[in-house]
C-alpha cells in the first residue's frame, strides 16, 4: 500500500514542484518504489524529468475516465509520472458529477486499474491554486506536505490552505493528516529567525509540524531542471562525467535535499 502525499500551496514559485521532484528521485535512490501525479496544467514537474506531454495519455484522460491510472503512467530515470499539460486547466470545469472531488482517489484505488498498492510513495505535485485540482489531490491523499518561502506572505497564506483541509477533512477525507511544512528557498544569510517563528506559529496553530530540514536557494536546482535532470544525478555528471567545478553552495543544497529524503523516510506516521 502507497503513502500517499499531495504537495500543495495555492502560492506560486515556493517549490512545490522542485521538491515533488527532488523528493520522489531522493526516495528512488533509496530503493523506493515512486509515483509522481503532474497535477497542474503548467505541466512543470512533466518538463522537469522529461516526461513526453503532448501526444501521450495524461492526468485530464485519467480524470476524464478515457484512460486509467496505469495506462497514463511514464517511466523517467527520476521516477515514475502521471503527466500533465495545459488541457488539464479544463477538467475544473468539465466535471459536474456528485462525487467530483473523490475522481482522483477513485482512479488510484480502482481495485482493477488503480496503481495505489503498487507504490511506496505517490507525491501528488499540486497546482497554485486551492480549487477541484487541489481538492482532488487532498481526497486522494493520506498526508499533506505544505512546501512555503522564507517570507512573510507566504507563511500568511498557509491559513487559507488550511481551510481547504480543513473542509476536505470535513467532507471526503477524514483520515487526511498534514505531514509538515518545509522551508524551501530560504536565503541563510537574511534568516529570518523572525519568518522561521512566523512559520513555527502557523503550524503549530495548525497542529502541524515544521521540518527540521530547511532547502536553501541555489542556482544548481535551476541548471538541473533546465537539461530535464534530478539534481542528485546532475550534480554527478558535473563533477565526475564532465570534471566540472561544484561550488561548495552547491554542495550544501544537494545536502539539504538529501538531508530532507531522510528525515522524510524517517518521520514517524501512523498507519
Ligand atoms: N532551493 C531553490 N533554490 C533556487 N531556486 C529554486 C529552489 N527551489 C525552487 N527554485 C526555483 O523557483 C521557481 C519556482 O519553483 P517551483 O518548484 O516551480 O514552485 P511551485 O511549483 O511552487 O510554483 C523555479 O524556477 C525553481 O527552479
Ligand atoms: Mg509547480
Amino acid at each position: 500500500m502507497s503513502a500517499i502525499f499531495a504537495l500543495a500551496n495555492q502560492k506560486g514559485g515556493v517549490a512545490k514542484t522542485t521538491t515533488t521532484g527532488t523528493l520522489a528521485a531522493g526516495l528512488k535512490k533509496q530503493g523506493f518504489s515512486v509515483l509522481t501525479i503532474d497535477c497542474d496544467p503548467q505541466g512543470n514537474l512533466s518538463m522537469s524529468v522529461a516526461a513526453e506531454n503532448q501526444d501521450s495519455a495524461t492526468m485530464y484522460e485519467v480524470m476524464k475516465g478515457t484512460v486509467s491510472a496505469r495506462e497514463a503512467i511514464q517511466h523517467t530515470p527520476s521516477c515514475d509520472i502521471i503527466p500533465a499539460n495545459t488541457i488539464l486547466a479544463g477538467i475544473e470545469q468539465e466535471l459536474h458529477n456528485v462525487g467530483k472531488e473523490m475522481t482522483l482517489r477513485e482512479k488510484l484505488r480502482d481495485e482493477q486499474t488503480g496503481v495505489a498498492e503498487e507504490y511506496d510513495y505517490i507525491l501528488i505535485d499540486c497546482p497554485p491554486s486551492l480549487g477541484l485540482l487541489t481538492v482532488n489531490a487532498l481526497t486522494a491523499a493520506d498526508y499533506l506536505l505544505i512546501p512555503t518561502m522564507a517570507e512573510t506572505f507566504a507563511a500568511s497564506g498557509i491559513t487559507q490552505l488550511y481551510d481547504t483541509y480543513k473542509s476536505v477533512k470535513k467532507y471526503t477525507n477524514p483520515a487526511l493528516r498534514i505531514d509538515g511544512v518545509l522551508l524551501t528557498r530560504t536565503e541563510r544569510t537574511r534568516v529570518t529567525k523572525t519568518i522561521q517563528e512566523l512559520t513555527e506559529k502557523i503550524a503549530d496553530y495548525m497542529g502541524a509540524d515544521v521540518y527540521r530540514t530547511t532547502i536553501r536557494s541555489n542556482v544548481i536546482i535551476k541548471e538541473a531542471q533546465a537539461v530535464q535532470e534530478n539534481v542528485f544525478d546532475y550534480i554527478e555528471s558535473k563533477a565526475q562525467t564532465k570534471g566540472e567545478r561544484v561550488s561548495e553552495a552547491s554542495r550544501n543544497f544537494v545536502n539539504d535535499c538529501l538531508n530532507f529524503v531522510k528525515e522524510f523516510v524517517e518521520k514517524e506516521r501512523e498507519q
